[in-house]
């Protein structure tokens, strides 16, 4: 393709054309060029494809994650998301970034990103997690024992999130020890959302002043809600604690009308994965596989 051109991708550029190629959740999410950036690739007038990478940073050192590429189902294969990525890596070097990695769900485009991965010298793809999506309607239809709305024990431990103290959260970020939610390496952390956690569904139990077990989530697109970080504590499981604090986030979330649930769950966490093919075998709509890919981008010496 003679005319093919490359420039780089800023506010304007991911226009609505672009954010329609987005998968949901990514459609709202803000584009800021401090953090932000990427390329568009053209041909004469028309825009054929794109790739979005995100700074952020981790133990220290600033990395990139790819969002998203996209190419127009026309002009696949003809290694315009090989560029595109190849591009965005050199940004993210440039950026002084140690490390660049993607996701990728598993669905008919898994083998292309693979190939392209592949050849723009990426580290070999691993399973890393599962996604679960189901309906909250879906699952108040199907799963019987969620009927009808019934006191559980335990129930009166429950309180929002929101309302968690400057102290408690202190504790919970400095805690360490077997007994640490830290020492569980599949773990997401409770405070992954930082305070931009869903108010009215994110949800906490605290035991005698000790914050036991929490359900944290947070807007994923504007339909569904992510369940981000769900726990409890070594010492209270098989307690009959998850279940209803599980189920009181899906009664505020019915409320709210979020038609949509997701979540990802650690391919190690055994427990939780038998537990979610249990309790929701009857209401999900997918389980599908994630692989995370990286590739440590070197840096020039100073
Ligand atoms: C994935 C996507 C970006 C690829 O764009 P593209 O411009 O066609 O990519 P390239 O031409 O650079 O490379 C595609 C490679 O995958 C290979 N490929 C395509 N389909 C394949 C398949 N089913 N099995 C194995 N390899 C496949 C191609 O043969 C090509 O490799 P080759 O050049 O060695 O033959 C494009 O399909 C897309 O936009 N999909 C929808 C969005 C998406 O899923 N993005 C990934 C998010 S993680």
């Amino acid at each position: 393709m003679v005319n093919l051109q490359f420039s780089p991708l800023d506010q304007e550029g991911l226009s609505q054309q672009l954010r329609l190629w987005l998968p949901s959740n990514l459609r709202e999410k803000e584009f800021n060029l401090e953090h932000d950036f990427g390329w568009v690739a053209r041909l004469d007038s028309e825009t054929l494809g794109f790739c979005w990478g995100s700074e952020y940073r981790y133990r220290g050192k600033k990395r990139s994650f790819l969002n998203w590429v996209h190419v127009q189902d026309s002009y696949r294969c003809n290694e315009v998301a090989t560029e595109l990525i190849r591009r965005t890596e050199k940004d993210a070097l440039d950026r002084g970034h140690i490390q660049i990695s993607a996701s990728v769900e598993q669905s008919h485009h898994k083998p292309a990103t693979f190939r392209i991965l592949q050849r723009n010298g990426w580290e070999q793809p691993y399973l890393f997690s599962y996604c679960y999506r189901m309906t909250i309607t879906g699952f108040f239809e199907n799963a019987p024992w969620a009927h009808p709305v019934r006191e559980y024990p335990y129930q009166k431990y429950i309180f929002p999130w929101a309302e968690l103290s400057a102290k408690e959260r202190k504790s919970l970020e400095d805690e360490e020890g077997p007994d640490s939610w830290k020492e569980d390496f599949s773990q997401v952390s409770p405070l992954t959302f930082n305070l931009n956690f869903e108010p009215h569904t994110s949800l906490g139990m605290r035991i005698y002043n000790q914050v036991v077990a929490w359900n944290i989530n947070q807007m994923y697109g504007v339909d569904a809600l992510l369940y981000g970080a769900f726990f409890v504590r070594k010492q209270y499981r098989r307690s009959g604690l998850a279940i209803p604090l599980l189920l009181e986030s899906f009664t505020r979330q019915r409320a709210l009308g979020i038609p949509d649930c997701i979540w990802f769950t650690h391919e190690a966490n055994k427990g939780a994965i038998l537990l979610y093919d249990k309790m929701f075998s009857s209401c999900l709509l997918s389980r599908t596989p994630v692989y995370q890919a990286a590739k440590q981008l070197l840096q020039k010496s100073i």
